[in-house]
């Protein structure tokens, strides 16, 4: 279980306020329409002090996702990176998930929301594993959920938006009091779409194969990072329609996400995936991807923004 543990300030509109003093009215926008867009970006402990994974794609991404629903953020990606080096400096920490959220505030309360005021925060803590401690080195259980991903042209998949996350719940849900770790959901077609917080692969004679952006998946950056670390090893990637059943004969799946991070899938439907264990081909890129987000190899793809910590809070 991640507990969310109080740290000391919170970024809002362009200053730092209190933990405690980032708070809403009940009658925002948000909390009736769901009209708020997210990210969610690690950033890890190196031996050059904390490093964020990625900081200019997820801020772009929130643009965008933003940009779908016609919300004016007043922050460019640059801006935001350089907020979120200054909140984990801020907050003393050496490694941290850090949740930037965009929403409609209080004013008019009708489902239009134009009239209403747009805020930017930012906040971060520390975060462990998300899948559990073991799931890293032992794989997960999954299931296939019951519940379809988004259909297209209904809500956006490639907004990060919150109102994505009620599907993302009710896959969540379905798997944990089913007994497993997490649901994979198909797209309205029938073929694999995304976990409720994850992109999924599959290895099936060497090759990997991910369901394409039009399968209702969001394109995650922990995707397009694991597609980069397969071509620098010279493993063919495949975008490509996934039918339900190549999950139960896949030598390996694995889910690839911020949170996850790269978690091997050991069982699907309580069949076993390949051996029932973490792949060769899992291992290798999970390897490769921790030893740059931990500073440990050289960051080849110019993937991390180094957090200055003032010496007084080390
Ligand atoms: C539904 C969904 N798919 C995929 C991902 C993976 O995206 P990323 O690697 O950018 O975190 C996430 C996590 O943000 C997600 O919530």
């Amino acid at each position: 279980m991640n507990s969310l543990v109080p740290t000391e300030k919170i970024w809002r509109n362009g200053a730092f306020i209190a933990w405690e003093d980032a708070r809403i009215h009940v009658l925002s926008h948000v909390v009736s329409y769901a009209s708020s867009v997210f990210e969610g970006i690690r950033c890890y402990e190196t031996p050059n002090g904390p490093a964020i994974f990625r900081a200019d794609r997820h801020m772009r991404r929130l643009i965008d996702s933003a940009r779908i629903y016609r919300m004016e953020i007043g922050w460019t990606a640059a801006q935001l990176r350089d907020a979120a080096r200054e909140l984990v400096a801020a907050n003393g920490l050496s490694s941290c998930y850090i949740r930037p959220i965009v929403l409609r505030g209080y004013g008019p309360l009708g489902v239009y929301g134009g009239d209403n005021p747009v805020e930017v925060f930012l906040a971060c803590w520390k975060w462990d594993a998300y899948l559990g401690e073991d799931a890293l080195a032992q794989g997960v259980d999954v299931c296939v959920s019951s519940w379809n991903r988004l259909a297209p042209n209904t809500l956006p998949a490639l907004s990060k938006s919150s109102a994505n996350y009620m599907s993302s719940q009710l896959i969540k849900m379905e798997a944990i009091s089913n007994g497993y770790r997490e649901g994979i959901a198909l797209d309205v077609a029938g073929n694999v779409s995304e976990g409720s917080g994850e992109n999924v692969f599959v290895v099936r004679d060497g090759r990997i194969l991910t369901p394409p952006l039009g399968a209702s998946a969001l394109e995650g950056i922990t995707r397009d990072a694991v597609m980069q670390l397969a071509a620098d090893f010279g493993i063919s990637v495949t975008e490509t329609q996934i039918p339900r059943e190549m999950l139960y004969i896949a030598d390996e799946v694995f889910l690839a996400g911020t949170a996850a991070e790269i978690s091997p899938v050991r069982s699907v439907d309580r069949i076993p995936v390949g051996s029932g264990a973490r792949g060769p081909i899992t291992e290798k890129l999970q390897r490769e991807f921790f030893s740059i987000a931990r500073g440990l190899r050289p960051d080849r793809h110019g993937w991390l923004t180094a957090v200055e910590v003032c010496e007084s809070v080390l």
